[in-house]
């Protein structure tokens, strides 16, 4: 019998506030993250985990992670998160503590590990991976050798071709890059914060990144410009052989 992938939802960026029905660009961010949410207790698809790559608050406030517990707990699934730029690690720390959530740390199953990277950097922006985290990195790929492994973090790696966005991404990419050429094991890398799909290839790797749950900005901008895309979210199929299949929902407006 053939053995099941590991199936991952990725949702991302989903920029809630502490007040109720409050706007970003015009948009309910609590409103499309239930949405979504909606669309994906529709489908016959049930995803094993659900991985969040940051940026969950916009305010930076408790009640936005109470606002994300309260939503996403309808799921009834593991929710495995990272911080983005527009997140506080230690009002996450406190109000997403303890099961169905996990910050940071390795999911291992399937013959995969996922390993959640922080590349929150107070004050900024842009993200940085720190030395610790990077010597974390490397222990966990020694570890994990035998398996394929899946990269997530908030900030992007490789530029996605907009000039003001790139300039926000990660820094130091290159060390990453670096450990990821000497891995064999790592096949994809997925981050959020980049509000769009994308898909590229780089030594072998594939780079993904998913459109927000609530806006999203517009692909190949020389400025900041905000696209007309809906919400959307991203399923992953992560197969034994070490192969993913991996496919964007787009949630239209009813
Ligand atoms: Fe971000």
């Amino acid at each position: 019998m053939t053995k099941p992938p590991l199936r991952l939802l990725h949702l991302t960026d989903t920029h809630l506030f502490e007040a109720a029905g409050a706007r970003l660009r015009g948009v309910d961010t609590a409103g499309t993250l239930q949405r979504v949410l909606a669309r994906v207790l529709d489908d016959e698809r049930r995803p094993d985990a659900i991985l969040v790559t940051g940026d969950i608050s916009q305010d930076e406030t408790a009640a936005a992670y109470d606002r994300f517990r309260q939503l996403i707990e309808a799921t009834d699934l593991p929710v495995w998160c990272i911080a983005g730029n527009h997140d506080s690690p230690p009002a996450m720390a406190a109000r997403l503590a303890g099961p169905p959530f996990r910050l940071g740390g390795t999911l291992v199953q399937g013959g995969w590990a996922v390993l959640l990277l922080d590349s929150h950097l107070p004050g900024e922006h842009g993200g940085r991976l720190t030395a610790s985290t990077l010597a974390w990195l490397a222990d966990a790929l020694q570890e994990h050798r035998s398996r394929h492994v899946l990269l997530a973090v908030h900030h992007h790696v490789l530029p996605v071709g907009s000039r003001w966005l790139d300039e926000l991404g990660l820094q130091d990419a290159a060390n990453l890059l670096t450990l990821i050429d000497g891995a064999p094991q790592v096949r994809a890398v997925l981050s959020g914060h980049v509000h769009q799909a994308s898909d590229q290839e780089h030594h072998g790797v594939r780079f993904l990144t998913t459109p927000s749950t609530c806006f999203q900005f517009l692909p190949h901008a020389e400025h900041f410009a905000v696209d007309t895309r809906p919400p959307g979210l991203r399923w992953l199929d992560l197969l034994p052989d070490g192969r993913i299949l991996s496919e964007v929902t787009w949630v239209e407006p009813e």
